[in-house]
């Protein structure tokens, strides 16, 4: 079967779908298959337990195959880029090994994302999509592994690690979007897409004309869509040409026969439909990203299923957020650091060192800003703006910056930071009525709003030159003591000192 993009030398990464993919990643120690769990909450609480266990961006992608109840090769994915190693893989272009931390490797992931020229998908023959179709009376949802992923969700969700590909009905513009989707029956699912969400500015656009809105939801999906589809891309750009720049090539796209709207040809599995104007669900509760199931049960309007494509032997690609540390978080806390390093940069703060939107903080609530001082106030300007910036402005709740000698990334150094170079008394800035959900275990009633806290950890700036020193060996003194003592050191540590 013809895949849907050429040749994967060609392309900016190493693989064309998410099987070659796997294979890759196999071939580097970080896949683990599990046989024999089920569906219902084991998987889900064997990928918990793993990733608490080793911590965020230590543990392998998680591949459940013999799923009880499902033929063999029906398998569920978890984890799929949440390691340093599987998410350079995914992005390509980029080289963990020369990064000796959190931050020289975001630098190098900045300069690979600066040159992407986007390129618009294609229309393609074939697709080994259409190897299972189930269409009208045939549809039945529950033909594949749908795992209940968290103890308490409300049903099975057969979008997690998902794209939702709507069209905007003014513009044309299409988007991509991660949302969840339950399964209430056979043929029924919803999708809860938080307000300001793109695809939910589509929808609403489609329900307050009276009309249905079309949708195409991948939920076996090409890691670098997932990447796209839960990454705030540019104002205007769609999500496709996005995956097409990072490729270096098009994506390669078939025409869904029940929407207008087209479907990756590499995808696993695909669900056509639309989002009903007229038609609403309870919804959840559902395990969410701040790590509770806050929100519970609500009425979502229902995503009718009017065509399922899979291919043989399908992986449902999975990521069900819950408190922190989780399968999917590394890489997430990874690409927003970048994408708000990006957003200051082109806010006009000059001289940023860093940034660091914290695993901790569930990759929103706690990020730190690292600069190094050149005006009265440029701490209070990074902070303040940090603090409503995409893709940190909806959920976050702390923001610090520190000067940069501190590594933003590393708590116990902004933590130490905050302890010794903050008077809270003048250097907490404090917001009400700033941007959230109802996600947010802090939201009380329907009033969606936070409060956030923007704390400045810096040296005062009027103190830069007579601040007390450091008690730490010096730059000159380290580097003595490296030549003299490397063998000590060796011996010592078990490592080299960089
Ligand atoms: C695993 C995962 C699940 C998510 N689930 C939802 C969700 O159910 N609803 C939602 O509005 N956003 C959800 N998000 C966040 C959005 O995908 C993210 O904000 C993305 O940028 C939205 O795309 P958009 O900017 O095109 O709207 C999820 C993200 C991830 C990584």
């Amino acid at each position: 079967m013809q895949l849907a993009t050429a040749d994967p030398g060609a392309s900016l990464v190493g693989y064309r779908d998410l099987r070659e993919w796997l294979a890759a990643v196999e071939a580097m120690g970080e896949l683990k298959t599990v046989r024999g769990v089920p569906w219902d909450r084991e998987m889900g609480a064997m990928v918990d337990m793993a990733y608490r266990a080793k911590g965020s961006g230590k543990c392998p992608a998680i591949l459940f195959d013999d799923v009880p109840g499902y033929p063999a090769g029906y398998r569920c994915l978890y984890g799929m880029m949440a390691s340093p190693r599987r998410f350079a893989f995914t992005v390509g272009g980029i080289d963990v090994k020369t990064a000796h931390n959190n931050i020289e490797y975001l630098k190098q992931y900045r300069a690979r994302m600066k040159d992407i020229q986007y390129i618009p998908p294609v229309f393609v023959d074939r697709s080994p999509i259409f190897e299972n179709v189930m269409e009208g009376d045939d549809i039945d949802l529950f033909k594949l592994p749908v795992p209940i992923h968290h103890e308490l969700d409300g049903g099975r969700y057969i979008g997690t690690a998902c794209g939702v590909i709507t069209r905007d009905p003014d513009t044309g513009g299409l988007n991509c979007g991660t949302y969840r989707i339950q399964v209430h029956d056979a043929k029924t699912c919803t999708c809860y897409i938080s307000p300001g969400k793109h695809g939910r500015l589509h929808r609403d656009q489609y329900f307050e004309r009276g009309q249905h809105c079309p949708a195409v939801a991948v939920v076996g999906i090409d890691p670098i869509l997932f990447l796209a589809a839960r990454y705030q891309v540019p104002p205007g750009l769609s999500e496709l040409d996005w995956v097409g720049g990072m490729r270096g090539e098009p994506l390669g796209v078939v025409r869904s026969k029940y929407t207008d709207l087209p479907i990756p040809a590499n995808s696993e599995i695909v669900l056509e439909g639309e989002f009903r104007a007229d038609e609403r669900r309870l919804e959840g509760p559902f395990g969410e990203w701040p790590g509770y199931y806050a929100g519970g049960k609500m009425e979502e309007p229902v995503f009718r299923i009017k065509r399922v494509l899979f291919r043989h032997q399908p992986i449902l690609t999975c990521a069900a957020s819950m408190k922190p540390p989780h399968a999917h978080l590394y890489e997430r806390a990874f690409t927003r650091s970048a994408a708000l390093w990006e957003g200051l940069e082109k806010a006009s703060v000059p001289n940023l060192a860093g940034v660091w939107v914290h695993e901790a903080g569930a990759g929103r609530t706690f990020n730190v800003v690292s600069i190094k001082q050149r005006y009265y106030g440029h701490s209070r300007q990074a902070g303040l703006l940090a603090s409503q910036m995409v893709p940190v402005a909806y959920g976050n709740r702390w923001t610090i910056v520190v000067d940069d000698d501190i590594d933003p990334s590393r708590l116990e150094e902004v933590i130490w930071a905050m302890g010794t170079r903050c008077d809270p008394k003048q250097d907490l800035e404090i917001m009400s009525k700033c941007w959230s959900s109802k996600i947010d275990p802090m939201v009380f009633d329907q009033h969606y709003y936070n409060s956030r806290v923007v704390v400045d950890a810096c040296i005062p700036y009027e103190h830069r030159n007579d601040f007390s020193r450091v008690a730490e060996t010096s730059p000159e003194l380290r580097e003595k003591m490296l030549t003299k003592y490397r063998r000590d050191f060796h011996d010592l540590l078990g490592e080299e000192l960089v």
